[in-house]
């Protein structure tokens, strides 16, 4: 399955978007032209694979409903009310338990807007990206938000120039409007206009290491799937208004095969292991992909791997539940 939420950023649009390129879009070289090419047979292929994995659940949903159709008709009237109580039983405390574990995320996200580390996905770049890049954002959205939820001390959210093509996207998503996250139409410069000063654009191009997190700081990713083609533009945009700006401290970590360009969720949640590590180390080992990082490195940390290699295929799944 190819990862919505990779490094690498491969598309999770949908499958009828064509893979136009934006006309502001520098010219694309032979090798970008065969990765396009590549990823358009890939979406033509992706529609018959959603409506196989359709069939599928629904033989297993029929499949399912005849077998307990059969033990019913297989036993006496007691113990057929005895198994469809126990079943209504089964299925009452799975609800309750969900909705417990709601409340219980809900009330760690609300603390969080009190407390939290504020980390804001800045959505203006929505006129850069083309349909399937923006579909594949809104899954790394669904799944920063998802971690986010999780976490025994969560962060403070915010998607900030939420509007436009991003908002609409955004809110085709099943529940996003209860979502516990800050949803600002406004961009985050005019947000946070009172406090400039504490605003830290994190970009791969950056100077400045990232050493620390500071709760009174801002830290703000660049809500952009791009394939690296807009190499450079959120640090261009960091400079231009003025605010500070930092990189991940990855080199000081690990060697990684290409660059240290991450993607969203990435960035996001290794901000929230190291919130809770407060261990750069093992945040970077434990979300950055395997594919991603030397041979000398795979070595040295294969048993930590193992769990990671799970998280990720959960993450890159487009069906990652928000609840
Ligand atoms: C896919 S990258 C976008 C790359 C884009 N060309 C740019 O100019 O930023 C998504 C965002 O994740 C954050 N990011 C990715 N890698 C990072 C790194 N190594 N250090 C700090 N931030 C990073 C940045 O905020 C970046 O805008």
């Amino acid at each position: 399955m190819t990862e919505t939420t990779g490094n690498d950023q491969a598309t999770s649009g949908n499958p009828t978007d064509a893979i136009a390129i934006p006309a502001a879009s520098p010219p694309l070289s032979k090798n970008a032209q065969k990765k396009l090419l590549k990823l358009q047979r890939y979406e033509e292929k992706k529609a018959e694979r959603k409506a196989f994995a359709k069939e599928k659940k629904q033989k297993e949903a029929e499949r399912k409903k005849r077998e307990w159709e059969e033990k019913l008709s297989s036993v006496t009237e007691e113990e057929k009310t005895k198994l469809i109580e126990s079943r209504k039983e089964l299925r009452k405390e799975r609800m309750d338990k969900r909705s417990e574990e709601r409340e219980k995320k809900m009330e760690r996200l609300n603390k969080a807007k009190e407390v939290g580390q504020k980390i804001v996905v800045d959505l203006e770049f929505s006129h850069l990206m083309n349909p399937s890049e923006i579909s594949s954002l809104v899954q790394q959205i669904m799944y920063c938000y998802a971690v986010n939820g999780r976490c025994a001390s969560p962060c403070h959210l915010w998607l900030t120039g939420c509007e436009g093509e991003m908002e609409s996207q955004l809110l085709k998503l099943p529940g996003f409007d209860k979502w516990c996250i800050e949803k600002e139409k406004q961009s985050y410069i005019e947000t946070f206009q009172d406090q400039k000063e504490d605003l830290v654009y994190l970009t791969a191009d950056a100077e400045t290491v990232l050493e620390d997190l500071d709760l009174k700081k801002i830290y703000i990713i660049g809500g952009l799937v791009d394939r690296n083609r807009w190499k450079g533009l959120t640090m261009k945009k960091a400079n231009e208004q003025g605010i500070k700006s930092a990189k991940l401290p990855i080199g000081s970590y690990m060697k990684m095969t290409s660059s240290q360009v991450l993607t969203v969720n990435q960035v996001v949640e290794i901000l929230l292991k190291y919130l809770e590590t407060n261990d750069w180390q093992s945040s970077f080992f434990q979300v950055i992909p395997q594919r991603k990082r030397s041979e000398t490195e795979e070595k040295e940390t294969e048993g930590e791997d193992s769990e990671r290699k799970k998280i990720c295929t959960e993450g890159s799944s487009s069906e990652v539940t928000v609840t």
